[in-house]
């Protein structure tokens, strides 16, 4: 932790999950997150990354263990709580990996309000705040379209749009360059890291090794065994081949980031 993180976000011990009638795709799971930090969940496919983040997310509940978010123990009921759930929601913000799953209205603007409506916010306010999410996502001229006939960067950046504007303090990214041009690739990195500037904890998954070091400063490395293989600084985990390979990392982007 340096000197600029605050207090824990998030608090995992022996979190253990598996989705029914199959084996644990998490195993045993301990870390703490604390605010501002910016973390990068590392592994193979189907290690169990987006369970992990949907965890953290208020999706679904730990099997085993103890889950504690803003510093206090969630237990599966607290989920019941309209008020809690919302609130919880409305901090901690999550973009799911495959956008289209995100995306429910009939125009990306109702998309973008859905949110704020659900929090009662006057229309003038919505309104503005709308206008001013989509200008920072350059997506005004989509805001009348319909969310699925969009492209897939159009989507995500639709998706980012319905999130930021609820203004969360913890931002979960799933794979958030996935299917992203370049180009939009090193838009989306620089918003990420405006909005770290600004305060906010970004926790984020990808096994893309080229991307991680520019998104984040930590990275919680999975095994396929679905276990944790290392918790460590991004540079510590570049730089040691030998654990990304054994965890089926490097195949595809050997020598990427690495010294
Ligand atoms: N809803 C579900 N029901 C049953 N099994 C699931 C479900 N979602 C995921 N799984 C299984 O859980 C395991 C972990 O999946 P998860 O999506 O968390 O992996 P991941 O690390 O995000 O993979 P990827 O890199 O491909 O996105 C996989 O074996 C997957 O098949
Ligand atoms: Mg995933």
């Amino acid at each position: 932790m340096t000197k600029n993180h605050g207090s824990p976000v998030f608090e995992l011990d022996h979190v253990s999950f598996s989705y029914p009638g199959s084996r644990p795709v998490l195993r045993d799971i301990d870390f703490t997150i604390r605010q501002k930090e910016r973390v990068c969940i590392l592994g193979a496919n189907g290690c169990g990354k987006s369970t992990l983040l949907k965890i953290l997310a208020g999706i679904l509940s730990p099997r085993e263990g103890t889950f504690h978010a803003f510093q206090r123990k969630i237990s599966g009921h607290d989920w019941n709580d309209d008020r809690f759930s919302s609130d919880y929601h409305r901090r901690v913000g999550f973009i799911f990996q495959n956008s289209e799953v995100q995306l429910f209205c009939s125009t990306v603007k109702d998309e973008i309000a859905f949110g704020l409506l659900q929090q009662k916010l006057p229309s003038d306010t919505a309104e503005s705040r709308i206008r001013d999410i989509s200008a920072l996502l350059g997506i005004e001229n989509l805001l009348n379209q319909t969310p699925f006939k969009l492209s897939g960067g159009e989507k995500k950046k639709v998706a980012l749009a319905s999130v930021l504007v609820m203004n969360p303090d913890v931002l979960i990214l799933d794979e958030p360059t996935n299917g992203l041009d370049p180009r939009t690739q090193a838009w989306l990195i620089r918003l990420l890291n405006s909005l770290s500037a600004a305060g906010k904890t970004l926790i984020s998954s990808t096994h893309n090794l080229e991307l991680v070091s520019k998104i984040s400063d930590r990275g919680i490395l999975f095994a396929e065994d679905h276990r944790i293989a290392s918790d460590s600084p991004i540079a510590d985990l570049l730089g040691n081949a030998d654990l990304l390979k054994s965890v089926n990392l490097v195949d595809e982007s050997y020598g990427i980031g690495l010294k």
